[in-house]
């Protein structure tokens, strides 16, 4: 469906959770974290209420889900098998941790599920526990495997910048991607109460003039843009209303957003 701007909006990112076993430091406060209330999370009948209405009416073509940590919402296969088989869905895909990956991997090829992308910021164990305050770079490693073997391909690696990236790390991460068949992404690290954004190299993101896409969080939010404050909840608007809202207030160009983070949007 073409915006105000006559841009082709044709891609939902579905935040199933807000939940994570990971902390990274650079999207989630060390303590603190206020997480939606149980009771405010989507059931899984509702968020495919919403993809069916947005491919029928809205010309939504592709999915993408995150979290969070999309793979520890209970149910994330039977979604993703549900989703993709809706009419009009074209593809569907995830952003994960991979921590979990050995263990999905099959089942979400199976499900239909296309592609992953997982992040991975280093290999060196003692810096990947540090910046995910406790992860094991070695299930990461494991699950990218399973990951290729499942065929969930082209596995896609993001790499955040961080200040453990030296030169020495850039090389081992490209040629570890290399040998793996992996294909690599650097995403400069974002603040969103800033509004400090950049484009994913490699990637499509944070080129305003071709977004081409809308965001659902786990409470039902329908946002226009990852950089703003907007967001039109299902339960409140119904889903029509709330899709229409949410393409009615894209932006030009994101700004700022200071009342979300990155776990609970999903990036
Ligand atoms: N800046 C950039 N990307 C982020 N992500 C999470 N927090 C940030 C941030 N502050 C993205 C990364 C990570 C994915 C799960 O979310 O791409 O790989
Ligand atoms: Fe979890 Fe991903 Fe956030 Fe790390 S970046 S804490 S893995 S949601």
């Amino acid at each position: 469906m073409l915006d105000r701007y006559n841009r082709n909006i044709h891609y939902l990112r579905i935040s199933v959770t807000d939940r994570c076993n990971l902390r990274c430091t650079y999207c989630m406060p060390g303590e603190g974290i206020t997480l939606i209330d149980k009771k405010d999370i989507l059931t899984l009948e509702e968020i495919v209420d919403v993809v069916t209405t947005g491919a029928s009416k809205f010309g939504i073509r592709k999915i993408r889900f995150t979290g969070g940590e999309p793979l520890v919402r209970k149910g994330i296969v039977e979604l993703v098998e549900k989703v993709s088989s809706i009419d009009g869905i074209e593809e569907t895909s995830m952003t994960t941790n991979g921590i979990l990956l050995t263990e999905y991997a099959a089942a979400l090829k199976k499900a239909g599920l296309k592609r992953v992308n997982i992040s991975l910021d280093t290999l060196s164990p003692v810096k990947f526990s540090t910046i995910t305050r406790g992860g094991d770079v070695e299930k990461v490693k494991d699950g990218i495997i399973a990951a290729r073997e499942a065929g969930l391909t082209p596995v896609k690696i993001n790499v955040v910048k961080t200040e453990v990236l030296d030169q020495e790390e850039l090389e081992a991460l490209k040629s570890y991607c290399e040998h793996n068949k992996l294909e690599i992404r650097y995403i400069n690290q974002m603040d969103l109460k800033t509004g400090t954004f950049s484009k994913v190299e490699g990637g499509s993101s944070g080129h305003c003039a071709s977004c081409n896409r809308l965001r659902l969080m786990s409470n039902g939010n329908i946002k226009p843009c990852l950089f703003g404050n907007h967001g039109f909840n299902i339960r409140e608007f119904g889903i029509e209303e709330a899709f229409k809202l949410a393409l009615d207030h894209k932006p030009l160009k994101g700004k700022i957003n200071d009342n979300h983070q990155f776990y609970n949007i999903g990036g």
